[in-house]
């Protein structure tokens, strides 16, 4: 399932797309996963959400299904992250990403994940979400204990979850300070008022029925980098390498990325995380008995405690979907893309975070990329996740 899952869920959609096993099952076609995903009630986050917790010191809208905290807090931090923000923080993104191809250029070369990837998601932290971090390298070890140690922390290793524990508790007391520095700041500031999303959020007067004080701020700002620093840099890695895979797709992809407007490139970044999206698998707990597929041949009995995984990698490839899935079509309807997941727990960034991913992604083909031999050129990746080095070439050419 970690390294040749494109084949395994292959064979599993032919022959036994509901994958019962005596641990957990396995739920592989589109319609299912969508089932799965659009149950909250039937099949909850209880698989991780305890974790996530822990690591947070309380609820968090990932963590709880179909509850008021979920409902209401979503639904504010919805709004503000707003949709037509995605156009300037492409932008910043850019020049980060650009800053970074110029200081790598000289040597030809470049360690994508942390000099490019991790730098331009530590300035979108800073520059639109208001979140610079102590330092951006002392916020991007904070998401990393938090998600790689704590949240993806399978087999429960006691050590791990307890740095990832103490990651929480220090993001969260950096972002009490930041809320209380920011508060004076904006009281005292003339001028038009800031943009980043601390300083909506303290500019939004909430009525006090809603509950929402300064401790529930503090764990919703904690999501941002938290969903965001790991996810990111992920869906970047996936997307280069799978156009790094193609090279006549690559070539083509070149040419619209030197267009000035992105809109023919874009779907080049969301057709490679077709083929590869980072977060592969969803965990769910089967919350009451379910009867899934329901009067199909795949028709299946869940019972209740199951643990579930549905696959948006294997739905994304269902044949009975996706029309010719095996075949690389930048012409894809969007709703055929699950790598944003989907239903009550779908991505709060998605939006922005679209427009950072490919315009990272762009500003780079831009320049020139290529693999290098392997083994040097291999990704590396934590957990078989979460990226951690990756060494591509580079033009030295000037932009
Ligand atoms: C601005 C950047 C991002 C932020 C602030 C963010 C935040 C979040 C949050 C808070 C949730 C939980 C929503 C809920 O409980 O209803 C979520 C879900 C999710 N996000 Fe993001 N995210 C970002 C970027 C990304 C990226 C780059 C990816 C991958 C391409 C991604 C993939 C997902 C997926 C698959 C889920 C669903 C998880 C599930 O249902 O179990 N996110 N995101």
């Amino acid at each position: 399932m970690r390294t040749r899952w494109r084949a395994f869920f292959a064979e599993l959609r032919e022959h036994r797309p509901v994958f019962v096993t005596p641990a957990f099952t396995v739920v592989t076609t589109f319609a299912d996963v969508r089932e799965v995903l659009s149950l909250e009630r039937v099949f909850s986050v209880r698989a991780f959400g305890p974790r996530l917790e822990a690591a947070l010191g309380g609820p968090f809208m990932l963590s709880r299904d179909a509850t008021p905290v979920n409902w209401r807090e979503k639904g504010l931090m919805q709004a503000m992250l707003r949709p037509e923000d995605a156009e300037a923080v492409r932008e910043l993104a850019g020049r980060a990403a650009d800053e970074a191809l110029d200081a790598a250029a000289q040597r030809g070369r470049i360690e994508a994940v942390h000099e490019l990837f991790r730098h331009v998601a530590l300035r979108v932290c800073a520059g639109y979400f208001g979140i610079p971090g102590p330092t951006p390298a002392r916020l991007g070890a904070w998401t990393r204990a938090i998600i790689v140690d704590g949240f993806a922390n399978y087999l429960g290793d006691p050590d791990l979850r307890a740095a990832g524990e103490q990651a929480g508790a220090d993001l969260l007391d950096y972002l009490r300070g930041v809320l209380k520095e920011r508060r004076a700041a904006i009281a005292a500031a003339e001028g038009p008022p800031p943009q980043d999303i601390v300083a909506r959020l303290i500019r939004t007067r909430l009525p006090d029925e809603l509950g929402v004080d300064d401790d529930r701020l503090i764990v919703n700002l904690a999501g941002l980098p938290l969903g965001w620093v790991e996810s990111g840099p992920g869906a970047m890695a996936e997307a280069v390498e799978q156009l790094l895979l193609r090279p006549g797709v690559l070539a083509e992809a070149v040419e619209a990325a030197k267009e000035p407007d992105p809109s023919r490139f874009d779907p080049y970044v969301w057709e490679a995380l077709r083929f590869s999206p980072f977060f592969k698998l969803l965990p769910r707990v089967c919350e009451q008995d379910h009867v899934l597929a329901a009067g199909t041949p795949r028709q299946t009995r869940i019972p209740a405690g199951t643990f579930v995984l549905a696959a948006p990698c294997s739905a994304m490839f269902d044949a009975g979907a996706v029309e010719s899935p095996e075949e690389f079509r930048v012409a894809r309807p969007h709703h055929e893309r699950l790598f944003f997941g989907m239903g009550h727990h779908a991505c709060l960034g998605a939006d922005p975070a679209a427009a950072v991913v490919c315009e990272v992604v762009r500003r780079l083909l831009r320049r020139g990329v290529a693999s290098l031999p392997s083994p040097e050129g291999d990704p590396v990746r934590l957990a078989h996740t979460f990226p951690d080095s990756y060494q591509l070439a580079l033009r030295t050419e000037a932009r």
